[in-house]
């Protein structure tokens, strides 16, 4: 039969175990983060702007606005078309826009927004689609 000085000195080891472990972890989530700082948020003047410049604004913007989208100031972007909103803040596979964009529909001919900006625009929705 186990004595009761035996059954707490187990216990002993098993939480100097748990500790060692949960340390180590600890050092390793340092580590990584040391390694791999996190990644800047995607800015829509910086990084979402000379996207839609290059594949929209010919069709989306002051001069030319189809069905009302215009895709050259954050305000416009976010108004969206005569129909109605194709951003939804947080919700890139909910935005029209980049549904649009991901389906091939838009731009209407021309070049296609390749796969790394199409990222590009998902992460800034994703984001919340601040004015930054
Ligand atoms: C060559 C012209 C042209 C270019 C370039 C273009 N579009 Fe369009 N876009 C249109 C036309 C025309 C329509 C309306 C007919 C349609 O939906 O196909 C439209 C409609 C849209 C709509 C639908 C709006 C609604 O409420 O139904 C979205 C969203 C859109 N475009 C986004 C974009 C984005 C984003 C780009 C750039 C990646 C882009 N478009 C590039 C011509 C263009």
């Amino acid at each position: 039969m186990l004595l009761r000085s035996d059954v707490l000195s187990g216990l002993a080891v098993f939480a100097a175990i748990g500790l060692a472990v949960q340390s180590d972890l600890n050092r390793e989530v340092a580590h990584v983060a040391v390694d791999h700082p996190a990644p800047e948020a995607v800015s829509f003047a910086t990084d979402v702007m000379p996207i839609l410049e290059q594949y929209c604004w010919e069709c989306h913007s002051e001069e030319s606005a189809e069905l009302g989208l215009k895709l050259d100031t954050y305000e416009a972007v976010m108004a969206g078309s005569d129909y109605g909103t194709v951003i939804e803040p947080g919700d890139a596979d909910g935005s029209l826009m980049i549904d649009m964009i991901a389906n091939g529909d838009m731009p209407d001919g021309g070049d296609p927004v390749p796969p790394e900006q199409l990222e590009v625009l998902k992460t800034w929705v994703n984001e919340g689609a601040e004015n930054n």
